[in-house]
C-alpha cells in the first residue's frame, strides 16, 4: 500500500471514477491520508460524488507521473469516527477552511479489497493488492 500512497501523493491529482446508474463519472481529487494502516480520502456529502459512492462504493482511480500510471480498483468503506476525519483535516489544513470534523458534511472513505496497478509502455504491469 505504502507504494500507492507515495504515488498517489507525488501525483498530486488523481481522477476518481464512480458509477451512477449505468453512467461513469469522474472527477480530479486529490486527498490521501494513511490512518490505522489503511488508506483514506476524503469528500463532502453534499457532493454527487459522495452519493454515488454511497449508492455503489466500488470505485476506481486513475493517476499518471513520470510515464507510469497508476490504476486502483476497490470498494470504499466510510469511517464515521471522527478521529478519523480529523487525522484527514491534520494531513491537509488547506481543508479546514472548507470542512470540520463535526460539520456534518466532511467524510472519509477507506479502500477494501484493492487491487492498484502500475503500468508504463516500457514495464510489465506491476500488481499490488491490499
Ligand atoms: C486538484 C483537485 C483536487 C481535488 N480534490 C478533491 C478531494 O480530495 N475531495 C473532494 O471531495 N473534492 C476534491 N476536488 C473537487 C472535486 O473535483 C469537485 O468537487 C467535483 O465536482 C466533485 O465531483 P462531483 O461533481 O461528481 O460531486 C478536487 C478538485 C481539484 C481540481
Amino acid at each position: 500500500m505504502e507504494s500507492v500512497v507515495k504515488f498517489l501523493k507525488e501525483a498530486d491529482t488523481y481522477y476518481l471514477a464512480t458509477v451512477e446508474g449505468d453512467q461513469p463519472r469522474v472527477r480530479p481529487f486529490g486527498t490521501v491520508n494513511v490512518f490505522e494502516g489503511r488508506l483514506y480520502i476524503q469528500t463532502g456529502k453534499v457532493k454527487a460524488v459522495s452519493k454515488q459512492i454511497h449508492a455503489n462504493p466500488k470505485v476506481e482511480v486513475c493517476a499518471f507521473k513520470d510515464g507510469i500510471w497508476l490504476r486502483l480498483a476497490g470498494t470504499l468503506v466510510e469511517d464515521d469516527r471522527r478521529e478519523a476525519r480529523q487525522s484527514m483535516l491534520d494531513a491537509y489544513p488547506t481543508l479546514q477552511g472548507m470542512y470540520s470534523a463535526d460539520d456534518g458534511n466532511s467524510e472519509v472513505f477507506y479502500f477494501k479489497d484493492a487491487t492498484a496497478t502500475f503500468y508504463s509502455f516500457t514495464m510489465e504491469p506491476k500488481v499490488v493488492t491490499f
